[in-house]
């Protein structure tokens, strides 16, 4: 007796205790790209967060947010359990049964996967964290697929505990490097512990942050603590800073891989940015992501990474 979900011929799955569940919808309907407004200047194309407009190629053919909803059939049921039998108690029984969908999943042969996974890596290799960034507005829609990418993230129990806020806005930027810089003033000049001093002095950092107000895009990430349902009741995220460190890995992969330069970058402590941008106290700001065209001869810090016996081990 199959355990799991089994797929008929048909297309049809078979549920574990006998119902049965068809995808009646493959396309999935209504995509909405859900981006938020924001004004735009009509001359320039250039809207007032720093990001060019005009792609007109969208991802509102195929909805890439939602899997294709699979209506049951017909109830599911407890192993032998006849309709005149309950088994299960009312409360459990007013849960909504979980719906599955065909996993999208195209095999690739060894070499290929070999050659794909070399290639990954090459091209992460080139990135590195930025901070010295050109005024260049970036194209919009890279942001926007970037941030679509990190929503894809895994999350426990898919709470999905993230909010992304694109900064573009000169004054706004401003009022954050103002306040970032206060903070890391107070940080470098008494907080700082002699440990985390050595540690940042060779990449010559300080207390002061231009690239806050130059760079075009400022992707402010903020970790739900709590999502609220319709009624506005609050349910708790777990696993917040795991899901939410995984969503910026693809985030700043994303935008790597589009061609942007980044800097993850973390004032301490960073609750001004709640004020800032008037984010709820339920809301933990998590970092800033610095992104655009790096500056013109921009240089890095000379530093290398660890070997793959130093950071792997293999039983
Ligand atoms: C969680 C986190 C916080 C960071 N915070 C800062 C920061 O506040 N300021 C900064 O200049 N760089 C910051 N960085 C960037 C690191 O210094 C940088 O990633 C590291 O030196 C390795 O360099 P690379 O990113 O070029 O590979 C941060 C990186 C991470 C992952």
């Amino acid at each position: 007796m199959a355990t799991g979900n089994s797929r008929t011929d048909g297309g049809d799955y078979r549920l574990p205790h006998g119902g049965t569940l068809t995808p009646t919808n493959k396309q999935a309907a209504g995509a909405s790209r859900r981006h938020s407004g924001v004004e735009e200047d009509a001359q320039t194309g250039v809207d007032h967060q720093g990001l060019v407009r005009g792609h007109q190629r969208s991802l509102d053919n195929g909805c890439r947010r939602r899997p294709p909803s699979i209506p049951y059939q017909e109830k599911a049921r407890a192993p032998g359990q006849t309709d005149a039998q309950p088994a299960m108690k009312e409360d459990k029984m007013k849960k909504p049964d979980p719906e599955f969908a065909a996993l999208q999943f195209t095999e690739k042969n060894p070499d290929e996967m070999i050659a794909l996974s070399e290639s990954f890596y090459r091209n992460v290799q080139r990135r590195r964290s930025v901070r010295d960034f050109s005024d260049r507005p970036v194209p919009e829609e890279v942001i926007k697929n970037a941030l679509l990418a990190a929503g894809t993230a895994p999350s426990r129990a898919n709470m999905q505990p993230w909010h992304f806020v694109v900064v573009g806005n000169p004054d706004t930027k401003r009022a954050i490097r103002e306040a970032a810089e206060e903070e890391e003033r107070a940080f470098y000049q008494g907080g700082a512990p002699e440990e985390w001093l050595n540690a940042v002095q060779p990449l010559g950092t300080d207390a002061n942050k231009p690239f806050l107000e130059t760079a075009p895009s400022l992707i402010v990430v903020f970790l739900k603590k709590v999502t609220l349902d319709k009624g506005g009741k609050g349910h708790k995220n777990y696993y917040t800073t795991e899901s939410v460190g995984i969503a910026v890995g693809i985030l700043i992969t994303a935008l790597h891989l589009s061609g942007l330069a980044t800097l993850t970058h973390t004032p301490s402590p960073m609750r001004f940015l709640n004020r800032i941008l008037g984010r709820p106290d339920s809301e933990r700001p998590f970092l800033i992501l610095v992104t655009g065209y790096p500056g013109t001869n921009a240089t890095v810090p000379a530093i290398s990474r660890y070997e793959l016996d130093q950071i792997a081990s293999f039983f």
